[in-house]
């Protein structure tokens, strides 16, 4: 099968399309034949051998994807050969097929297409977590998201609409800013050029934002706090900016306010049901219509050098996604 290998961390230039063996089925597992994988953040970290997780190598990257179960392993109930499913791994999924185990596989609706489903689990169910279970948001809260267009940005900026909030986005571009606004953003704030902690203040009425969506850190997040609601969240997803910030400890002391970390991943392994029930809710609302998972540019394997470019230089918007099978 072809496949993108990472024989040795370092660059995402160093990675080569191969034609490889195709993994083995353990009990346990599924082999899905890949329609559709999404790139994340966390793919380029792993590449580089910066992520938390370090795969031994070489390794196949890719955290997510969907497409068509064609055979189930030893002890695995609730597939058949033939389902349409997505997946989230730690890797393996740029590849035209990959094996799972069947705890991390969920049958998707099927108005859902394999690429909004590749790309759907990191970016929504993340945001969904982090509003639902960590920031408890309530429907006529104001919900302030940095990196507003980007992947669990846009996300959020939907879901905090489908959740009654107010949302306010905060973005590097005006073509950013518009596109947070056609995914339902009702304020927008262009941080590259504006005051962020001014403009969110002037928006509230002087009260700032009940909570922070942050997966961006750098200096926008102490910026960002400075203008938090009394009693507010500051959800801290990641640092895509690359800086990690340090925050005095006055700061949320004065507003009665909570810095709230969010762990995906650690909260889908350790509470499943509460994850499978985010799960199905986002299908729900993307039946209804109220989600619109907005992928803006799809790749063939072979040119993985210019997704992955789109990605760490700030461009992507919404969902990147690579097409193993060519689309
Ligand atoms: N905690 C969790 O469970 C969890 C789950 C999923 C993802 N994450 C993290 O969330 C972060 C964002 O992931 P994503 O997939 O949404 O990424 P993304 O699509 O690239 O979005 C990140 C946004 O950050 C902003 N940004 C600011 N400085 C940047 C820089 N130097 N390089 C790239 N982007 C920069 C960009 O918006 P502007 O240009 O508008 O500033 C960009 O749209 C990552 O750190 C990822 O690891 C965490």
């Amino acid at each position: 099968m072809k496949a993108i290998v990472c024989r040795e961390f370092g660059p995402e230039e160093n990675l080569k399309v191969e034609e490889i063996e195709p993994p083995a089925l353990k009990p346990g597992t599924v082999r899905i034949a890949v329609e559709a994988a999404g790139l994340n953040f966390p793919d380029l970290l792993c590449v580089r051998g910066q992520y938390q997780f370090k795969p031994p190598l070489p390794f196949v990257p890719g955290g997510e994807g969907a497409g068509i179960v064609q055979e189930i392993g030893e002890g695995v109930e609730g597939f058949s050969p033939g389902d349409r499913v997505l997946f989230t791994e730690l890797a393996g999924a740029f590849a035209e097929q990959t094996v799972v185990t069947a705890d991390k596989v969920v049958k998707i609706p099927d108005s859902m297409p394999f690429d909004v489903a590749a790309g759907l689990t990191i970016v929504y169910a993340t945001s969904i977590h982090a509003l639902r279970q960590r920031a408890r948001l309530q429907a006529g809260e104001t919900l302030l998201v940095l990196g507003a267009a980007g992947g669990v940005g846009l996300a959020t900026v939907e879901l905090g609409k489908a959740m009654g909030a107010r949302v306010i986005a905060a973005a590097s571009s005006p073509e950013k800013l518009a596109l947070a606004r056609e995914h339902g953003a009702d304020e927008g704030i262009d941080y590259a050029r504006e005051d962020l902690k001014a403009r969110v203040k002037e928006l509230t009425g002087g009260r700032g934002a009940d909570v922070i969506y942050d997966p961006v850190g750098g200096d926008y997040s102490e910026a960002a706090f400075r203008a938090i609601a009394w009693e507010g969240r500051h959800l801290v997803i990641g640092f895509a900016a690359g800086e990690i910030p340090r925050l005095a400890l006055n700061l949320p002391l004065l507003k009665g306010a909570s810095i709230v970390g969010v762990f995906w991943g650690a909260f889908a392994a350790r509470e499943p049901a509460a994850h499978a029930e985010n799960m199905q809710m986002l299908f729900r609302w993307f039946e209804e219509g109220r989600i619109r998972p907005h992928v803006s540019a799809r790749y063939r394997l072979e040119d993985f050098p210019a997704a992955f470019r789109d990605l760490s230089q700030r461009r992507a918007t919404g969902k990147i996604i690579l097409l193993p099978s060519g689309g």
